[in-house]
């Protein structure tokens, strides 16, 4: 068995980038974005804001915007390409709600996948005229206009759904109110408070007022926690591992996973904690002799829900019987993420059962290798790479490629920090 270690810098936080994005596009004047990582979903974003007359170029590790104002983008015929990104779908909808014109975003093969009624429905009570294809998805026809202020309530606990109410209501008259079901991840109410955006949270319910104009604001990505995860599961299942994660976004609305290793007996050191524009960023380091089962359900499942996967991976071969429940969005990521991977860990060997919100997973002693299925999801993909480093035979991925989506490199970053004694 080998091991990891060194010091690692992930790609900076993908949730974080889209919204800097997206922010820096409506805001007056120029806003530079340090550290976006190079995902192809950023790209996706970036190219939806190009289409809509945004100018954006590349400056050393940094990308420059020239926002065009909270009412500033203009219609284009084309269909905005969003590409295998949801959030860039359902957050340019609540955008393009309120601007002047008719437009179409559309997607990948997966993201055409995946339902979309449910941002119509979050925007309706603002006035928004959003329609989805027939069946409920992709490709949707925005029909911008003016937005009245309301207060929403999603179906599901999403920050998704939250933030295209909450960027909508910058484009409406009076205040916008959304109340979850679940604490889902905050980014957009820190960024707009660090706009000097009116925004009261209490609790569950946030309520934003529109604001005359956005400040160009330069931000600063922290890494992104759910790419730090893969590494954190690799140090997991190769015990012995010593690697620092440098620089990782630590916001609570996404630590989960950090509980989750807790829970399972690893022990997660956390320091040099500091702010960046808001968000909490520190070092990580993993220490683990062996892994046991946990029960994961409830606000631990959302505050881990990107690496979910993950944990069915570490579940596969810790002490014991895992259970994963109320995680079934799980179903409706960019491929349907339980089927996924206990189809994948079987093929390894693992004993897993699914259930309709997550799965029962009894530890093996050892995974072997196998033939595994990406189904278009990169989260997919990138757990099986980090099986691949630690089962006892080859495991052969279809589609590597698509990790791109949010960790180009990771593959090979992996096996660089990685050393057996033989
Ligand atoms: C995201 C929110 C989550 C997450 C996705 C990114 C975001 O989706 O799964 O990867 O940036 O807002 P939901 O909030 O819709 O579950």
């Amino acid at each position: 068995m080998g091991r990891l270690s060194g010091t690692v810098r992930v790609p900076g936080d993908k949730s974080i980038g889209h919204r800097a994005l997206m922010l820096a596009a409506l805001a007056e004047g120029r806003s530079i974005v340090r550290g976006l990582g190079a995902g192809a979903d950023l790209a996706s974003t970036r190219r939806v804001l190009e289409a809509l007359g945004v100018a954006c170029h590349d400056e050393a590790d940094a990308v420059v915007v020239e926002g065009v104002g909270l009412r500033g983008l203009r219609p284009t015929d084309a269909a905005l390409d969003c590409g295998n990104s949801g959030t860039t779908m359902r957050l340019m909808t609540g955008i393009l709600a309120g601007q002047a014109g008719r437009f179409v975003l559309d997607g990948d093969a997966s993201l055409r996948r995946r339902p979309m009624r449910r941002v119509a429905d979050v925007l309706a009570p603002l006035g928004a005229d959003v329609r989805p294809a027939a069946d409920g998805r992709p490709p949707v026809q925005v029909n911008g206009g003016p937005l009245r202020g309301a207060t929403v309530r999603p179906p599901v606990a999403s920050a998704q759904l939250k933030s295209a109410a909450l960027l909508a209501g910058l484009l409406a008259e009076g205040p916008t109110t959304v109340v979850e079901s679940g604490p889902s991840r905050d980014h957009t109410e820190r960024m707009l408070g660090g706009r000097g955006v009116d925004l009261a949270v209490d609790g569950l319910r946030v309520t934003v007022r529109p604001p005359e104009r956005l400040p160009a604001t330069d931000a600063r990505l922290p890494g992104d926690l759910s790419s730090a995860a893969f590494w954190l599961a690799a140090c997991a299942l190769a015990p012995g591992s010593d690697l620092r994660l440098v620089d990782v976004g630590l916001n609570p609305t996404r630590t989960g996973f950090l509980d989750v290793l807790e829970a399972m007996g690893a022990t997660v050191e956390r320091a040099d904690v500091e702010d960046w524009c808001g968000e909490p960023v520190g070092t990580l380091r993993l220490r683990c002799d062996g892994l046991v089962g946990a029960d994961i359900g409830g606000d631990l499942a959302l505050r881990a829900l990107d690496e979910l996967p993950l944990v069915a991976l570490l579940a596969a071969t810790a002490r014991g019987e895992t259970r994963v429940r109320d995680a079934a969005e799980l179903r409706v990521k960019e491929s349907d993420r339980i089927a996924a991977m206990a189809e994948g860990l079987r093929a390894l060997g693992a004993r897993v059962d699914t259930t309709p919100d997550g799965w029962a997973i009894e530890g093996v002693p050892r995974l072997g290798g196998g033939s595994v299925r990406a189904h278009d999801d990169h989260r997919v993909a990138l757990a099986f790479t980090v099986a691949g480093l630690v089962a006892d035979g080859p495991v052969i991925l279809d589609d590597p490629a698509c990790a791109a989506v949010s960790y180009p490199g990771f593959a090979a970053a992996l096996h660089e920090r990685w050393s057996t004694d033989r």
